[in-house]
């Protein structure tokens, strides 16, 4: 049995506690006797769950550069391989069980390889367990709230050749001056918030990754400057609730405040994920609509149609005021293509109520929605209400409401056929090397005919062909 004495274990009540004291801010600066840790060695991220766990990655990847490391490509033959994991659903986690064990091979042949999870799973008490007494091979084991701590930890790892493990549940700091190894050179991730204070009964994100924190204004704007400067066209705002910004500051600057001056920088492109419909306002709306870089999309998820499932999920909206904030959208930025995310079989949801998700669907028009079965989370609320369906019931829920969605994903393809949209080139299509691919202004996946562009520009291609998950087109200057 390990001792488990020694490690910093994590402690999904003590998560949940919110203290008020302010905030802390910590700099990063890299130790000097850490700096050639990763002399003549390599590393590999692999990275599951949201924009926020990526964004983490592009920190940890600058962290092992600063060390020395070198990525290589073959996560089997790197000297540290790192797993950023995802808790928000049970086959979210299955997956990095997979994984793990598919690690146990490599190590073998390579006992000083050390492997590392970090991220939201680590955060809860069960998954720690698990990992400490059947996965012996695992050397590095850290959370949410100490990605800048990943110099000290491999240092005591070579050191002292022995495990390392700290899980902290706090409710969190802020650190700025992180270096980033960011995975392209034209869209960038930019945090503005970390964590979440809303508590929707299904949800292990408040847990896994503390209290609402917002960055200074005044660091944001000076990162995007700074992206601009180097040729960045796009960027994305993180948070999971990005309309709650500034309001744990002492200041009234809000989102929309955000949106206006970021919208001044000259970065192109603007983009954000993920908003919760309570807090999306109207100074928000009016930036997207006067902001000519605020992006005419947006991912609003609503999770259910139903009031009583909605209050029942602790939403703090109705059918009907989420409706009133589409209808304003679609008034004040005309065009706007509309996504979201949807739970079904919510415990307790019956098939009148699931029929009110079905309806909402048709009033939106989504053009896109990432849908999903409920999936308890042990220690949040939900994970105790009954839930009497059987999984094939479940599974026909989402595939009722999968055709919908899928036939919205078409329609909003279809309604670009024989025009010419501004596509930001990422590189060479997938599935045809003859063909570029890029997104829309509109956030759609556009496959074309090139002239003359590289990855980094944005040009103008005419739609000639609409499908369920892209378009086709070709360039015309
Ligand atoms: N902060 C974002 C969502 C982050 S999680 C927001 O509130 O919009 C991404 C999505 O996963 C959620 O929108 C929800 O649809 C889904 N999700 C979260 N917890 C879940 C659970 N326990 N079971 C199934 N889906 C879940
Ligand atoms: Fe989870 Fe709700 Fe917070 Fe989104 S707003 S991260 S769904 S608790
Ligand atoms: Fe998953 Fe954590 Fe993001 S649970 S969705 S990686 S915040």
């Amino acid at each position: 049995m390990i001792n488990v004495e020694k490690y910093f274990m994590p402690d999904l009540k003590k998560a949940r506690k919110r203290l008020t004291k302010e905030t802390e801010t910590i700099l990063y600066e890299l130790n000097p006797k850490y700096a050639d840790l990763g002399k003549g060695k390599t590393y590999h991220i692999l990275t599951y769950g949201c924009q926020g766990n990526n964004a983490d990655s592009e920190v940890m990847a600058g962290i092992f550069e600063q060390l020395g490391f070198k990525f290589i490509e073959d996560e089997t033959k790197a000297d540290v391989v790192l797993l950023n994991t995802c808790a928000i659903r049970e086959n979210a986690e299955n997956r990095i069980w997979g994984v793990l064990g598919n690690l146990k091979a490599p190590k073998r042949v390579n006992p000083e390889m050390i492997v590392g999870i970090c991220g939201c799973m680590p955060q809860e008490e069960k998954v720690v367990d698990r990992l400490l007494n059947k996965y012996k091979e695992i050397d590095l084991v850290f959370g949410t709230h100490n990605i800048h701590k990943l110099p000290e930890f491999l240092y005591e790892i070579y050191r002292h050749h022995d495990k390392v493990v700290e899980v902290l549940s706090v409710e969190g700091s802020i650190v700025e001056k992180l270096p980033k190894q960011r995975a392209s050179s034209h869209k960038a991730w930019v945090n503005i918030m970390y964590g979440c204070d809303e508590f929707c009964t299904y949800c292990i994100v408040p847990y896994t990754r503390g209290k609402e924190r917002s960055r200074s204004k005044e660091d944001i704007i000076a990162e995007v400057s700074c992206l601009v400067k180097n040729g960045y066209k796009e960027i994305t705002l993180l948070g999971q609730n990005v309309n709650a910004y500034g309001k744990d500051l002492e200041s009234d600057y809000t989102f929309g405040d955000l949106l206006v001056d970021l919208d001044k920088t000259g970065i192109e492109r603007i983009r954000y994920t993920t908003s919760h419909p309570k807090d999306l306002d109207d100074k928000t709306i009016m930036a997207m609509a006067n902001c000519k870089s605020v992006m005419p999309q947006l991912h609003l998820p609503v999770q259910s149609g139903d009031d009583t499932v909605l209050k029942r999920m602790n939403r703090k909206y109705t059918f009907e005021e989420y409706m009133e904030k589409i209808t304003k959208l679609k008034k004040y930025i005309p065009g706007i293509s509309i996504s979201t995310d949807i739970i079904v079989a919510f415990p307790g949801e019956t098939e009148e109520q699931f029929q009110n998700t079905l309806k909402l669907v048709d009033e939106v028009m989504y053009e896109g929605a990432f849908t999903f079965i409920y999936s308890p989370r042990e220690g949040t609320p939900a994970a105790t209400y009954p839930n009497p369906l059987t999984e094939a019931e479940k599974h026909d829920r989402l595939n009722r409401l999968n055709e919908k969605i899928n036939a919205g994903y078409l329609k909003g393809h279809e309604r670009f056929l024989g025009q010419t949209v501004k596509v930001l080139v990422d590189g060479v299509s997938k599935n045809n090397p003859d063909l570029l691919t890029g997104y829309s202004e509109h956030n759609k996946v556009v496959n074309f005919i090139p002239k003359n562009a590289l990855p980094g520009d944005i040009v103008n291609v005419r739609i000639t062909e609409a499908k369920t998950w892209f378009m086709n087109g070709e360039q015309v200057d």
